[in-house]
């Protein structure tokens, strides 16, 4: 029997052509996944990353309730023309403390992976309540709403404590005092704000929406958009990295 009246017997019997078929797909689905188990991590590590702080957090919640992800990628790859544009390609370790990640897939607007400390926060608070008192031809929605809501504090706590069981790494420290690192955050006067930035390197505390009392979505919200893209320091990453 030649090789080619032997390979009949798939051709002639369904059932054998299954267990062929998924003995072939085992073995490809095997190169591929089986290397992942013996590398320590998928993610680069990266100096600079950090868990979100409470406010950041709340911010970032808020953003994908409004659904901004349906207009705004936070995701530069790279091309050329994109890091021309927006700055140095994301990296992976960018977005793990994301669930779920803000990618998106539609760019009715810039990307917004680098958008922290490009403009002032008076710029984003008149932004959001009203793009076209910034850029007349916005398609963007505003949101003056926010400026108005104070933020809903009462499941802070357990939103970290559930974050850290995917994988974030929040203290006990961190949990504990979400509620007050929150409010600290928002108003640089607190006396909160020391111990909140020994939690959080490099958070920056500001009264970000301009106004007196809580703090407010707007606050969230723009404490969110200015920290995007601003914790790892590329000069350094490009220096370890060996680029450039
Ligand atoms: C209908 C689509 C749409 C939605 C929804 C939307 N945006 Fe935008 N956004 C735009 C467009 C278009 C621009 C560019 C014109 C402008 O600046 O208003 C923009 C610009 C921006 C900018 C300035 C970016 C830069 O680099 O200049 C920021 C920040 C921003 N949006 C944040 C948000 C946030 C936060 C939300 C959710 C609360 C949101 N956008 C929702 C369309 C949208």
């Amino acid at each position: 029997m030649s090789f080619w009246t032997r390979h009949q017997i798939f051709e002639k019997n369904s059932i054998i052509l299954i267990v062929g078929i998924l003995a072939v797909v085992a073995i490809g689905g095997l190169v591929e996944i089986t290397p992942l188990f013996y590398l320590k991590s998928t993610i680069e590590k990266v100096d600079g990353i950090r868990p979100y702080t409470p406010l950041e957090l709340t911010g970032r919640n808020i953003y994908v309730r409004e659904g901004c992800y349906l207009c705004h990628s936070q995701m530069i790859r790279p091309l050329r023309d994109e890091v021309e544009r927006y700055g140095h390609f994301s990296l992976a370790a960018e977005s793990m403390y994301d669930h779920p990640f803000q990618w998106g897939s539609k760019r009715t607007g810039p990307d917004l992976a680098r958008v922290g400390a490009k403009y002032s926060d008076e710029w984003h608070v008149t932004h959001l309540t009203n793009p076209r008192a910034i850029v007349p031809q916005s398609v963007m929605p505003g949101y003056p709403f926010l400026a108005e809501t104070e933020v809903d504090i009462a499941g802070m706590e357990g939103h970290l404590r559930t974050s850290r069981t995917v994988g974030v790494p929040y203290s006990d420290d961190q949990i504990a005092n979400a509620v007050a690192d929150l409010k600290a955050q928002a108003d640089p006067d607190n006396p909160g704000v020391d111990a909140f930035t020994k939690r959080y390197p490099k958070a920056v505390a500001r009264n970000f929406d301009g106004k007196a009392g809580l703090p407010t979505e707007m606050d969230a919200l723009v404490a969110y958009l200015q920290m995007l893209g601003t914790l790892v320091d590329f000069k350094l990453y490009n220096e370890k990295a060996n680029l450039r």
